[in-house]
């Protein structure tokens, strides 16, 4: 399948200027220096910087009863009628499952050079624990060897929400077994496929799996828990996040890298002052603090204890040093600003500015644009924690895709959408801020989860009825930025 325009094609969109100029292959030295004067050196990103796209296993790959794999959490909630809009569920999804390697080659064509997507837990141990399925992990092993052939460096994120209904069935997140469980689990992968995958993520946006799953409960398992139950279950999954990197480190190939990827709520200054920057870093620690914060500081701030009062979680003696186990990077998810913050005299010192009824969304109502969030998301992660590596695990926004009578998808919101947002990170690398590699949410349109099909995030343009992916203009925008490995 050619991702490449047609010349007709190219002069149609105005695009003949794209493959005019040499590749620009930035030097470190221009980089990290030429941030301020504006013109070529300002839209370089480091040499070296990894360009990729995310996916994960329940949105794309289908085969759900294939080859051993147990049912899981995603694939009870989905056939529960009412519960996804259009009733749609990931039976089939994109069927990547039988498609790997031509989306391998799609990768290939884009000049993706790094790849994250998420391994199936009910694949691997189709009812949680107990004896593997060795069926499942050579799926994943096949995919890793196609992708290395291919010059596409593996990024496996090893739970992005498919918990195996068998530990759901056993009381799921609000027992410790099942932090236990995803240790193992984790362990186990690691050992068997280290030696090609060289970086884990551990467990995929915490805050959205815990709170939409548990607490307003339009996510799998569909659970509205009261707070003394619920800060139980943020526990285990952080608990599940520290013993899985242990568990990573002690049965890996020496060198393997494990860290989270976590969508932090990014706290944007309201005015670039340095007061107000001070109040967005505090506002870092303390919107992030069941999640992000107890990770990287190994405690649960005042605040949020005093908060939680009664219905704080019960942590057993060793439970924070496990959570805060050092990791060797941060994943963020960064979509939208989560608050624009100003300083403040009072308690906690900053406030968060409401946003005006009107402001600005992509194609899904919480898909707010705000480019700004990816320069102050890595900068403040950086600087609240001291964090020396960082992968931005996902960016990118649904959009009203539709081809057009020529067949081509003109997602010119999308390439405006991004061009901005990687104007912000190319502000952070260009500062020091030691962003290492971006990750395009999504390659090909998906399933979105709770509004099913109908909210595309792809460069591709997937045709649900044939299987057909088609790259949108937005794939011809990203390719060359990551040839060029500048902004265009
Ligand atoms: C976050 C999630 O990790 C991913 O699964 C989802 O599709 C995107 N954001 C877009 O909502």
């Amino acid at each position: 399948m050619p991702i490449r325009f047609t010349r007709r094609q190219l002069a149609a969109v105005g695009a003949s200027a794209l493959g005019a100029s040499a590749t620009a292959v930035p030097s470190g030295a221009r980089a990290r220096h030429g941030a301020a004067a504006g013109g070529e050196a300002s839209r370089v990103f480091p040499a070296g910087f990894l360009w990729g796209t995310a996916t994960a296993a329940y949105q794309i790959e289908g085969a759900v009863s294939e080859d051993g794999r147990g049912p899981s959490i995603w694939d009870t909630f989905t056939h529960t009628p009412g519960k996804i809009r259009n009733n749609d569920n990931g039976d089939v999804a994109d069927d990547h499952y039988h498609r790997y390697q031509d989306d391998v080659r799609s990768m290939k064509e884009l000049g993706a050079t790094a790849y994250r997507f998420s391994i199936s837990w009910p694949r691997i141990f189709p009812r949680g624990t107990g004896a593997p399925n060795p069926k499942g992990l050579d799926f994943y092993d096949r995919l890793l060897d196609n992708l290395l052939a291919n010059g596409v460096a593996p990024f496996p994120t090893l739970y992005h929400w498919d918990l195996p209904q068998a530990l759901q069935d056993r009381g799921g997140w609000e027992t410790r077994d099942t932090a236990e469980a995803f240790a193992d689990y984790a362990g186990y992968v690691a050992e068997k496929l280290s030696d090609r995958a060289r970086h884990f993520f551990t467990l995929n946006e915490c805050a959205t799996f815990v709170e939409l799953g548990h607490a307003t409960g339009i996510f799998a398992p569909g659970l509205n828990l009261p707070p003394g139950r619920l800060n139980q279950v943020r526990h285990h999954v952080l608990l599940a996040h520290g013993l899985a990197v242990q568990a990573i480190r002690a049965r890996s190939r020496a060198g393997t890298k494990t860290g989270p990827a976590e969508n932090i709520s990014v706290c944007v200054p309201v005015i670039e002052t340095p007061e107000h920057i001070a109040a967005a870093e505090l506002a870092t620690r303390e919107l992030n603090a069941p999640y992000l914060t107890a990770i990287m500081e190994g405690h649960y701030r005042e605040s949020f204890l005093a908060a939680a009062n009664a219905d704080a979680p019960r942590v057993a003696a060793e439970d924070m040093k496990t959570i805060s186990t050092a990791v060797d990077f941060v994943g963020i998810n960064v979509y939208l600003p989560g608050s624009y913050v100003s300083a403040s005299d009072a308690v906690p010192g900053f406030a968060s500015v409401p946003f005006p009824a009107k402001y600005p969304t992509m194609n899904s109502s919480w898909l707010k644009i705000g480019p700004e969030a990816l320069y102050w998301g890595p900068r403040n992660v950086a600087k609240v924690w001291n964090v020396s590596d960082i992968y931005i695990t996902e960016n990118g926004c649904s959009a009203t895709d539709a081809p057009a009578a020529d067949g081509i998808v003109y997602d010119t919101d999308r390439i405006m959408f991004l061009r901005n947002y990687l104007t912000q990170l190319q502000r952070a690398t260009s500062e020091g801020v030691p962003v290492r590699g971006y990750f395009h949410w999504s390659l090909m349109d998906n399933f979105e989860w709770a509004d099913g099909f109908g909210t595309r995030f792809g460069l591709l343009y997937v045709d649900y009825a044939t299987q057909q992916r088609t790259p949108k203009l937005s794939a011809s925008f990203y390719r060359e930025v990551a040839a060029r490995n500048r902004l265009v």
